[in-house]
């Protein structure tokens, strides 16, 4: 068995290829808990409106996610929900519907309750023209209380190859304060087995652009795993990437399931890394990140220490929603557009998936949810434990039994008894007062909260990635 330790700063790993040959199963990525595959369709409308009803009654701050799906290309890999067309003319009869969801909506909140969060998602949001997202963000201004002293995370996903650098003062005129952009790899070869392109020059440009705009933060996503992909490769990347200094990172190992996202199989399946290449490649990912000063957050994600994410984590506020990692918590999640998940009071909503079905909803007057799921208490606490061990590996039993006036270790003498194993394997450490993740066992945190997932064993495996 052999083992590496990578560590900088108040954040560490330890790489144990044991450990990981031994546990790495396929998982979930937990950004919801219950998973989505949980969701049914006995959830409608009703339930959605009594639980914005209870949520108006708590006021909690919102947090606002619009799901813009359209691509201009499609990118070989994805496992996103997108709709691929060059003609832009499809942008505005979606944008309609979204435009009266939005006002639908609107009517069934609380106008005084602020919008901490802000984020726009997809396909590629910047696919809409600058009139276009003008019009979205003055409806929504209208409908919601938009945060106007720059206070609001309010975040963009960006495809960098697909953006005139104008359109970054235009976002931040909008209110954006972060992007995210989606680089992948800068491997030329690379790019063209998975159909994507973005030059470093055209990546350093909007970074620019955005620093001179005052941006708050710039964001990066990588994917290692795909074809042609070697350490040597992605260690080459990774120093452009240094070099462009993005605040945060997410590093996704590439989930490769060709039976649920068709367009994956025109990836060269012979040219994909081997599972030793892709850990050693993922061994060297987290070392060079850590050399460059970044802080490891957990579950692909690195941050530099002085970033909100890295001081959330350390001041033990760091939440888990859908698009990863965040630092707003105590939000209700209300998304708008074709796929998208809501997550208010104790509800998860989804609108629909297709979006001939979201626009009929909307045409019709219904708030164009699909399915939904309502969480029990036993959800709700194990929703809360999951979010500890995830954000925080660690988890503090006091705190739990407070909470919910439970016993922990009475609750889950089963769930204890199970991680014994992982245990005796130094994953975790379980002691009198609390269950502490090891090194070793951050890399492999989703294992760990599968014990605490009452649905596992109903689950199919096929709908997970593999862990690392
Ligand atoms: C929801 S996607 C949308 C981002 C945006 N459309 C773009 O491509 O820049 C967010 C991120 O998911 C990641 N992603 C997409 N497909 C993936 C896959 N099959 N495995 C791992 N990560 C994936 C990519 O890094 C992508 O930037
Ligand atoms: S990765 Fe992004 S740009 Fe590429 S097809 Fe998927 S959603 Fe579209």
């Amino acid at each position: 068995m052999t083992s590496s330790h990578s560590s900088v700063g108040s954040s560490s790993v330890v790489w144990d290829r044991g450990l990981i040959d031994r546990y790495d199963l396929s998982g979930p990525r937990y950004t919801s808990y219950p998973t989505a595959p949980q969701f049914h369709e006995q959830f409608g409308e009703a339930e959605l409106q009594s639980a914005i009803e209870r949520s108006n009654a708590a006021g909690r701050p919102l947090s606002l996610y619009f799901h813009i799906p359209f691509c201009v290309t499609v990118c070989y890999y994805c496992a996103c929900n997108k709709i691929i067309t060059a003609n832009r003319k499809r942008a505005m009869p979606y944008l309609e519907r979204l435009i009266e969801e939005v006002a639908m909506q609107g009517r069934l909140f609380d106008r005084s309750r602020p919008v901490h969060q802000l984020h726009w998602g997809g396909g590629t949001p910047t696919y809409i023209s600058d009139d276009e997202k003008r019009l979205l963000m003055a409806a929504t201004r209208e409908h919601f209380n938009l945060l106007d002293d720059d206070t609001g995370e309010y975040s963009i996903e960006i495809h960098p190859g697909e953006m005139d650098v104008s359109t970054i003062a235009c976002l931040r005129e909008l209110g954006f304060n972060r992007l995210s952009m989606g680089v992948q790899d800068f491997d030329p070869v690379v790019q063209k087995a998975v159909n994507r392109f973005n030059s470093v020059d055209e990546v350093r440009e909007l970074v620019d652009a955005a620093r001179v705009e005052g941006f708050h933060s710039v964001s990066m996503d990588l994917i290692y795993g795909l074809p042609h992909q070697s350490w040597q490769t992605f260690t080459s990347t990774l120093d452009s990437i240094i070099d462009l200094n993005p605040d945060r990172l997410s590093v996704f190992n590439y989930a490769h399931m060709p039976h649920l996202f068709k367009v994956q199989k025109q990836l060269d399946e012979s040219a994909l890394p081997s599972p030793d290449e892709k850990l050693l490649m993922m061994e060297r990912i987290t070392e060079k990140l850590l050399d460059a000063g970044y802080v490891y957050i957990g579950m692909d994600h690195f941050a530099k220490p002085g970033d909100e994410l890295a001081i959330a984590q350390r001041e033990g506020v760091l939440q888990r929603n859908f698009q990863g990692y965040s630092t707003h918590g105590g939000c209700d999640l209300v998304a708008f557009g074709v796929s998208s998940i809501s997550a208010i009071d104790n509800v998860f909503a989804q609108n629909h998936k297709q979006i001939d079905d979201y626009q009929g909803a909307v045409d019709s007057g219904d708030l164009p949810v699909a399915r939904g799921f309502e969480l029990s208490d036993d959800d709700l606490l194990r929703q809360e434990v999951i979010k500890q061990l995830i954000c925080h590996f660690e988890l503090n039993f006091a705190d739990i039994n407070k909470q919910f006036a439970i016993s922990f270790k009475e609750y889950f003498a089963e769930e204890l008894e199970q991680l014994k194993p992982m245990a005796d394997d130094g994953l975790v450490d379980i002691g009198e007062d609390n269950i502490r993740v090891s090194l070793a066992g951050r890399l492999l945190i989703r294992r760990i909260c599968m014990t605490f997932d009452a649905y596992i064993k109903k689950s199919t495996e096929i709908r997970y990635s593999k862990i690392i």
